[in-house]
């Protein structure tokens, strides 16, 4: 019957039996009251209607019918924050050795970029059973990626990152939605997340890739003159980047903050921002002078920089990287 009218998005990440099992305790919770609600109406409007001769007792008011009234609802309404809370941490919270995946928004596609070096169009492809955290941006207005399937919504804004994850469950094809208005083809833009087989998925990435994307910053590192300062030792004019992601730095405002994707991206945009204990604000912006895309490469090679080696992919130190087969025509470069 409900064939080409499915009543339920299909289930295809750890956190949509999660969300459904919430929503569906939210819709019996609040069908129950409505009922309840609609039934005392009903029955007080009969039980109690204006008779003639007879006059109304006049009640004035009773402790324990306030207190029920007040405590079950309040058990109810926690029940629902707790378990809401649960879920929005859940979500939150993308699990540490993540795949990671850079995403740019703009006026109307999405831009994704894998941390492999693989670049897609509204489209993205990823294997089935494995954690994938989304490093999203925009080069324009706000969006929002949304995928029914995984039960994930986040909105993506510009001059900042935003993150979310999912961990597919079941190979197949699912709908992308920006869920934002964003203007007149907002409505347009739309992609898939192909989640395949782990062998398809090998295939599918070694069919091309320009490198891995921290091989890529590192490439616009030196390009931009960033190693002049940033030297891998201590005599640099700016901090030494080695190690840095993920730890805390301390400010020369005396404040601490964590080396995370935006901080770096702000350090590089606004360098004057949160300066380095130890060192002056000479570093000039980058603001205008990178794109989206470089400023992800750029944030991958500082992040490759605080992450033990793997065989086979460059790293900042210049280890040898495994040669990439050409770009296949599908994909953009
Ligand atoms: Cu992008 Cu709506």
């Amino acid at each position: 019957m409900f064939d080409n009218f499915p009543l339920w998005p299909h289930r295809a990440s750890t956190l949509a039996g999660n969300v459904d099992a919430l929503f569906i305790f939210l819709l019996i919770v609040t069908g129950m009251m409505t009922v309840l609600v609609f039934g005392a109406i009903i029955y007080f409007a009969a039980r109690y209607h204006r008779r003639p001769g007879v006059l109304a007792e006049q009640i004035e008011g009773s402790t324990p019918l306030e207190l029920t009234w007040s405590i079950i609802p309040l058990g109810v309404f926690m029940v629902i924050f707790l378990w809401g809370a649960v879920v929005y941490f859940q979500e939150r919270t993308p699990p540490r050795d993540a795949t990671e995946v850079y995403v740019v928004a703009k006026q109307w596609m999405w831009k994704l970029e894998h941390a492999e070096g693989q670049r897609e169009i509204n489209e993205l492809h990823v294997p089935v059973g494995q954690d994938v955290k989304l490093i999203m941006t925009s080069q324009d207005v706000i969006h929002s990626f949304y995928v029914p399937a995984f039960r994930i919504k986040q909105d993506v804004l510009p001059g900042r990152y935003t993150v979310e994850w999912f961990h597919p469950t079941k190979a197949g094809t699912y709908h992308l939605f920006c869920a934002e208005y964003c203007g007149t083809q907002h409505s347009g833009m739309i992609g898939s997340i192909v989640v395949m087989e782990p062998a398809q998925y090998e295939a599918w990435m070694s069919g091309g890739s320009s490198g891995p994307l921290s091989v890529a910053g590192e490439k616009i590192f030196a390009e931009l003159g960033c190693a002049t300062c940033h030297r891998m030792d201590t005599q640099g004019r700016g901090p030494n980047l080695l190690g840095v992601f993920g730890k805390p730095v301390q400010l020369e405002d005396g404040r601490t903050v964590i080396a995370d994707e935006n901080y770096i991206r702000e350090s590089i945009l606004d360098p004057g921002a949160k300066v380095v204990q130890g060192f002056k604000p000479v570093m000039p912006t980058f603001q205008g002078l990178v794109s989206e895309e470089q400023l992800n490469a750029l944030v991958a090679y500082v992040k490759s920089l605080s992450k033990p080696m793997e065989p086979g992919v460059k790293t900042a130190a210049g280890q040898e990287t495994a040669p990439k087969a050409p770009a296949k025509g599908s994909q953009v470069n």
